[in-house]
């Protein structure tokens, strides 16, 4: 594996599940000292453990304990996040809100907390994990795609205040990953588009995407990698799409 975060440190939000843990993983096998954050505390601890790091066991929702925070890292990934789904008309605005803070407030406020740090040292990288409803919308998801498009918004302005200081950002854009953030919908999604539970999969998860099968998380990893190495120092303001072609349409 290459050690390109040899001495760094990174800190990954979410890192207790799905495309988190794998990337918390991915960045420690390339040897950053990660930090993984998360509100699930048991789940972060393993993980922490499990890649020679540690724990922040903290409530991204809660941002405004978020407001005069300072971090030490190199790299930060911003990938906690939930999913709500439900008409517009429906939508409970509270979790609109909830949806918005995690997935958007948070990350503007880690990103603020990490840059004076990165812009001492002269290198940083930030990637957000995004989703393909960062560029394309679905119904029902009206919290979850206002978020990712922001956060779009919120990575190119992190790239160009923070390109003279060696800071790169960058978003992710995967389509649906086995993991269970997308699990936990499969009920809902079958609700709300009056389909059986059973029909999800190929006719709401895939029906957009051109190859049948969901992205695995470690392959969603490897992307942030790469994007945190060397080759990348150019890849800025950008947004990587890892969703079988959906995104072509
Ligand atoms: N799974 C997919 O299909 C998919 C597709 C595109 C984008 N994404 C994005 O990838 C990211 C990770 O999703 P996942 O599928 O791995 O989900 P997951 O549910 O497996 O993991 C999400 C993690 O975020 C943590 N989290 C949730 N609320 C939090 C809070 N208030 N404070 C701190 N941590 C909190 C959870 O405890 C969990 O460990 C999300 O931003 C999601 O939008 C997922």
């Amino acid at each position: 594996m290459n050690a390109s975060l040899t001495g760094r440190r990174a800190l990954v939000t979410g890192g207790a599940s799905g495309i988190g843990a794998a990337c918390a993983r991915e960045l420690a096998a390339r040897g950053a000292h990660v930090t993984v954050a998360d509100v699930d505390g048991d789940g972060a601890k393993a993980v922490a453990q499990e890649v020679g790091g540690e724990a922040w066991v903290v409530d991204l929702s809660d941002t405004r304990a978020l407001d005069d925070l300072r971090l030490d890292t190199d790299v930060l990934v911003n990938n906690a996040g939930i999913q709500r789904v439900s008409p517009l008309q429906d939508f409970v605005p509270d979790d609109f809100r909830l949806v918005h803070r995690i997935m958007l407030e948070a990350p503007f406020l880690l990103v603020r907390a990490a840059l004076p740090g990165m812009y001492e040292r002269g290198w940083g990288r930030v990637v957000n994990i995004s989703s393909v409803h960062g560029l394309v919308a679905s119904p029902f998801k009206s919290a979850y795609v206002s978020a990712k498009h922001g956060l779009e918004g919120l990575s190119k302005v992190t790239a160009l205040e923070g390109g003279e200081h060696g800071v790169t950002s960058v978003c992710v854009n995967p389509g649906y990953v086995r993991t269970p953030l997308v699990e936990k919908q499969m009920a809902e999604q079958a609700r709300v588009h009056g389909i059986p539970e059973s029909e999800v999969l190929a006719r709401v998860m895939l029906a957009e995407s051109a190859v049948k099968r969901l992205v695995e998380p470690h392959e969603v990893a490897a992307l942030v990698g790469w994007l945190t190495g060397p080759d990348a120092a150019m890849v800025s303001g950008a947004s990587w799409t890892i969703d079988g072609g959906w995104s072509a349409r």
